[in-house]
């Protein structure tokens, strides 16, 4: 059992914030396979704070996603107050503060992965906010600013601020914000982490791509949970697969092609409410080509998702290569 405050879970897998792929679809996706904690993606203070993007699709919150965490950054105590409590508002049962992430547009503005390089202003952000809501807060960290001293010193020192200030889960991501998303994830420094804090929450987040990645970094970091990022997108199959393996069950069966294609099928659906043809259909496609790294012939499936551009062009690549799919026999071995 994970505990984050009050919300509690039984599997310690999060679905984690991916920015651009999120949304209610996304969400619910992963909740029918055992998923239990969602997150929509990061959002700017100031528009939380106004809701303005509060009103786009991908942020709305529906009966069915609950629990699910709403991620905020931003530079400025007040106005990061201001934008947790309009999450709560909002439906949402948790609330980020994301001091990781590592994009330009938003590190130049001294947001996201920049507060790694700013501790004072970091725990006057988590003592505001948590001083004006009584929601679940955590705080998504990565390993540093950079590989310097200063930056591990600052590191800590956030770290130490999360924990005295009543942050109920440090999610920690062991690249630092320069390394973006290249290099490896260092979950070295998570053990330490686990060290110096045996009370605190923590979630571990890094290059987790499979089930048994999983399960073997959960094990080696002594860690409450982790979150599955990029390994989840087209690949809901993760969470189930890991309950199995925590369980002390083997690995489950592959999904068979009807399987990914009704559960391709229903996750398309869900983002054509929202988003009609043919811009769902283009939407979809950074979905299609993940789900198809299950299907025997990958390339092809993607070859011919992306280019379609019209819904009934897509309905005849996924049903070539789901509904009418026979595998090549030859001898009666699989090509
Ligand atoms: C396309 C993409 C979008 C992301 N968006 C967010 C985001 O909105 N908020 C956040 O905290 N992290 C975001 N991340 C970082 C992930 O949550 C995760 O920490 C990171 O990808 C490392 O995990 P992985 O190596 O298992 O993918 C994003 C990552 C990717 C690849």
């Amino acid at each position: 059992m994970l505990k984050i405050g009050n919300i509690e879970l039984t599997l310690p897998v999060i679905a984690a914030p991916l920015s651009g792929y999120t949304d209610t679809a996304m969400r619910m996706i992963n909740r029918q396979f055992g998923c239990e904690l969602t997150f929509g993606g990061l959002m700017l203070d100031k528009s939380t704070a106004y809701r303005k993007v509060l009103q786009k699709p991908e942020y709305q919150v529906i009966e069915q996603d609950h629990p699910v965490g709403g991620q905020i950054c931003g530079t400025d105590p007040e106005v990061m107050a201001n934008a947790a409590a309009a999450l709560v508002d909002h439906g949402y049962d948790l609330v980020d503060l994301n001091f990781a992430c590592p994009v330009a547009k938003v590190v130049r503005r001294g947001r996201g992965g920049a507060m790694m390089k700013e501790p004072a202003l970091a725990k006057a952000i988590i003592d505001k906010v948590r001083s004006r809501i009584a929601c679940p807060l955590s705080l998504k960290i990565r390993r540093g600013y950079d590989d310097s001293p200063e930056s591990r010193l600052a590191f800590w020192q956030i770290c130490e601020a999360a924990v005295k200030g009543g942050v109920d889960a440090i999610f920690i991501h062991g690249r630092t914000t320069l390394q973006l998303y290249g290099g490896q994830s260092d979950w070295n420094i998570l053990r330490e982490v686990r060290e110096k804090y045996p009370q605190a929450v923590l979630i571990g987040s890094g290059d987790l791509m499979t089930a048994e990645n999983i399960v073997q970094r959960l094990a080696e970091s002594g860690f409450d949970g982790v979150i599955a990022a990029r390994g989840m997108i087209g690949n809901p199959w993760i969470f189930s697969e890991t309950r199995a393996l925590l369980n002390g069950q083997p690995l489950p069966a592959q999904p068979t092609i009807m399987e990914q294609y009704n559960i391709i099928r229903s996750h398309l659906e869900m983002i054509l409410q929202h988003s009609p043809a043919p811009s769902g259909v283009r939407y979809f496609r950074k979905f299609i080509t993940k789900y198809a790294r299950r299907h025997p012939q990958r390339k092809r499936v993607i070859l011919d998702a992306l280019t379609a551009d019209t819904l009934s062009e897509f309905n005849t690549a996924l049903d070539k290569w789901y509904v009418n799919y026979q595998p090549p026999y030859a001898g009666g071995t699989e090509l």
